[in-house]
């Protein structure tokens, strides 16, 4: 066993694919999640696939009586990746006090407990979303932060706020800050993925729902846009490869190799790929088409945006391998498998 991981939101999308690499790697995980965009049974599925089952607590972080208790009686954690969170930009705009109790008060809570417990390692969930509509691409780490879009963003942006004070003012506290551009895809064993609660909002889900006869017909959000074929573009990073970024980042942190006490990276592929090409992608990956159509831009969305993923690559060390179609494929059959399909 290298080390107890307490991983937040471990039962979500990333967080579960997460969990399955640091157990592959040798470390044990806890796992504290409220269900409220997962299910209990991705425990069994992380069971399944690495034959080890994490310990597994069911409340929100909100409550710091209930995460205290935890950290009491698991003992001896020797870092925390903190995923849980809320992160429905539409929701977030209509209702913003949720998403600002919620993401902002788990964090806060964490840090209580982790400084009470002495547990000074955390990694941390952010986005590429506190970049904005960058005025040049691709965005390194020196790219200038931008007002958010969304609440939801704005938790971003302030939960890296909160980090970079806190870190300062307790400099045993290491925190590295990982911004995801778009991660999709599924485990290849196609037990774990990600499962959107109703009509998806992201991009990946819709055309797999859509293949698989769900959905009638993908709307492609505006093909007006100042891009070589019209369509937003994005990188689209695979969650297997962005959790591996997650295993390097604790361990950089728990043999002491971060530079400073509060480092962030852009976790992306370095590649920006438009919605068409996505399609294309898919299509090419999977045979299967999906019906479309060209409707309006989505109010908020950014043009494009893409990663410069040098320093991620340089100092951590990774590097995102897996090809977009196989990345797609992967999606597909995680879609076939949930709906059944031959
Ligand atoms: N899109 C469509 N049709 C759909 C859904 C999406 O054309 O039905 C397009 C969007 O317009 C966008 C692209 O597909 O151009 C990707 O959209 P997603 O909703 O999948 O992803 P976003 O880039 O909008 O948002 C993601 C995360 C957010 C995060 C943001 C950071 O979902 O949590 O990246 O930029 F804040």
């Amino acid at each position: 066993m290298k080390g107890k991981i307490l991983v937040t939101g471990g039962t979500g999308y990333i967080g579960s694919h997460t969990v399955v690499e640091l157990q592959n790697a040798g470390f044990e995980v806890v796992i504290v999640d409220d269900l409220s965009n997962s299910t209990e049974a991705v425990v069994d599925q992380i069971e399944q696939i690495s034959g080890i089952r994490p310990k597994f607590h069911h409340f929100n972080m909100q409550d710091l009586g209930l995460l205290d208790r935890l950290f009491e009686q698991s003992g001896g954690i020797d870092a925390i990746i903190h995923f849980a969170a809320f992160k429905a930009v539409g929701e977030s705009v209509q209702k913003p006090l949720i998403y600002y109790r919620n993401n902002l008060l788990s964090l806060v809570n964490l840090f209580d407990c982790m400084e009470k417990y002495g547990v000074n390692n955390l990694v941390f969930s952010s986005s590429c979303t506190v970049y904005g509509q960058p005025e040049k691409l691709p965005v390194t780490e020196h790219t200038p932060r931008m007002a958010a879009e969304s609440p939801y963003g704005n938790t971003k942006i302030i939960c890296e706020d909160i980090i970079r004070d806190y870190t300062k003012a307790n400099p045993k506290i290491q925190t590295i800050a990982l911004r995801y551009f778009n991660p999709i895809g599924a485990h290849p064993s196609a037990l774990i993925g990600e499962l959107p609660n109703g009509v998806p909002n992201n991009l990946v889900p819709f055309v797999t729902q859509t293949a698989a006869g769900l959905r009638e017909q993908l709307s492609v959000f505006g093909n007006d846009y100042n891009t070589p074929d019209g369509s937003c573009i994005r990188d689209y990073i695979n969650v297997v490869d962005l959790a591996k970024a997650h295993v390097i980042s604790i361990e950089r942190l728990l043999n002491h190799q971060n530079e400073s006490v509060f480092e962030f990276f852009n976790v992306g592929t370095g590649n920006g790929v438009s919605v068409l090409s996505l399609l294309n992608s898919f299509e090419k990956a999977t045979g299967q088409k999906v019906n479309f159509k060209i409707v309006g831009r989505r109010a908020g969305d950014i043009e494009q945006i893409y990663a410069d993923t040098t320093k991620a690559n340089n100092v951590l060390g990774w590097k995102s391998d897996t090809t977009l179609e196989d990345t797609l494929l992967s999606a597909w059959n995680w879609e076939k498998r949930i709906r059944k399909i031959d």
